[in-house]
């Protein structure tokens, strides 16, 4: 099968593609490099340096590779810089991809996956997450995510585009070949890793006196060797379906750092700070829809996470391209 990968020179897309080729799939890239790296593109991949706001385009890619199917990646995902730029996230996340999603429609493509977030549930009333819980997103790029679901919502109905949308929780880890390297770094693990290699003096920890075990927040980590295998399950569903894809096990912020701790036998140095505004105490997904309806299983836990993470680290020290 020949597929598109949006954003496959990007963090999550670049292990994407990695898992794809190791399947079978014949896979065209399709990446502005804004803020991916030509490095972290597989070199069995054929890439295509373009914006998705290239229709014209992006219509003779797909005919001249005979795509059948497109799993979309390429957006900017940064909840603060969305609250600073709102209209940056909804000029690309779905101005732009609004314009992949008509190339998609006009060339028939078969199946087109999407990179959703937990963020468009906002705080959520209830923990945890189900699939059916209330959509509420409290930032312009959870807002940018909802309104692109809901397009591919009406496009199935009148055009009869079959779609996936994946509600990513906390992507994380890295695979041999291909980790994370962000400019600007708003993830907890890569942060404190930078902080077991000496790149940072410490972690600041937002808030100590959340409602929970040890008062700081819980977050759902998804390895993204589990998170590319969920994507490749997803070509196959028959119809259009949203599931979320989280482990449903939360870790603390303290959990990490220990599990960082453990992993590395290195001392982080932390900070407390104030609680962040908009940080919910528990983000956890209820992950039991895509586990019973596409088979799906997670096989990363935290420490395994980690180690992951830590290996690349200690092979990338300053990312791609830059050691
Ligand atoms: N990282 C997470 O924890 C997380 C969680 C939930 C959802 N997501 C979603 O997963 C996707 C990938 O996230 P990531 O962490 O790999 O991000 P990333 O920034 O590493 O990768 C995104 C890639 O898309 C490219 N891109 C952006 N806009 C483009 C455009 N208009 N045309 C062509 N290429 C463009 C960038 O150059 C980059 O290589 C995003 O859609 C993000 O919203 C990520």
């Amino acid at each position: 099968m020949n597929v598109l990968v949006t954003g496959g020179a990007g963090y999550i897309g670049s292990v994407t593609v990695e898992r794809l080729i190791e399947k079978g799939y014949k896979v065209f890239v399709v990446d502005s490099l804004e803020n991916g790296h030509i490095e972290a593109v597989h070199p069995e991949a054929e890439f295509f340096q373009c914006n998705i706001g290239a229709q014209n385009e992006l219509d003779r890619i797909i005919k001249s590779c005979q795509i059948e199917a497109i799993l979309h990646f390429a957006a900017y995902a940064l909840v603060g810089e969305s609250m600073e730029n709102p209209g940056k996230y909804f000029q690309n996340n779905v101005f732009n991809a609004h314009k992949l999603i008509q190339a998609a429609v006009e060339n028939k493509i078969k199946k087109f996956i999407l990179s959703s977030t937990c963020a468009t549930y906002g705080e959520p009333s209830q923990v945890p997450i189900p699939e059916n819980h209330p959509t509420n997103p409290t930032n312009p790029y959870g807002e940018s995510k909802l309104m692109l679901e809901k397009v591919l919502k009406w496009y199935h109905k009148c055009h009869g585009l079959e779609y996936v949308a994946l509600r990513y929780f906390n992507a994380c880890g890295a695979s041999p070949n291909y980790g994370e390297d962000h400019e600007i770094e708003t993830h907890l693990i890569p942060i404190i890793l930078e902080v077991a290699c000496g790149q940072r003096e410490l972690i600041k920890i937002f808030g100590d006196d959340y409602p929970t075990a040890d008062g700081t927040c819980i977050r759902d980590y998804i390895h993204i060797i589990d998170l590319a295998d969920a994507h490749i399950l997803a070509l196959d569903v028959k119809g259009s379906k949203t599931y979320n894809l989280g482990t449903g096990k939360g870790y603390s912020v303290k959990e990490v750092i220990d599990c960082v701790e453990q992993v590395t036998g290195r001392k982080i140095k932390t900070k407390l700070d104030q609680r962040r505004s908009g940080d919910p105490a528990q983000l956890v997904a209820v992950s039991e829809t895509i586990k019973n309806e596409l088979g799906w299983k997670p096989i990363y836990n935290m420490e395994k996470i980690i180690q992951s993470a830590w290996k690349w680290k200690l092979t990338n020290p300053k990312g791609y391209n830059k050691n």
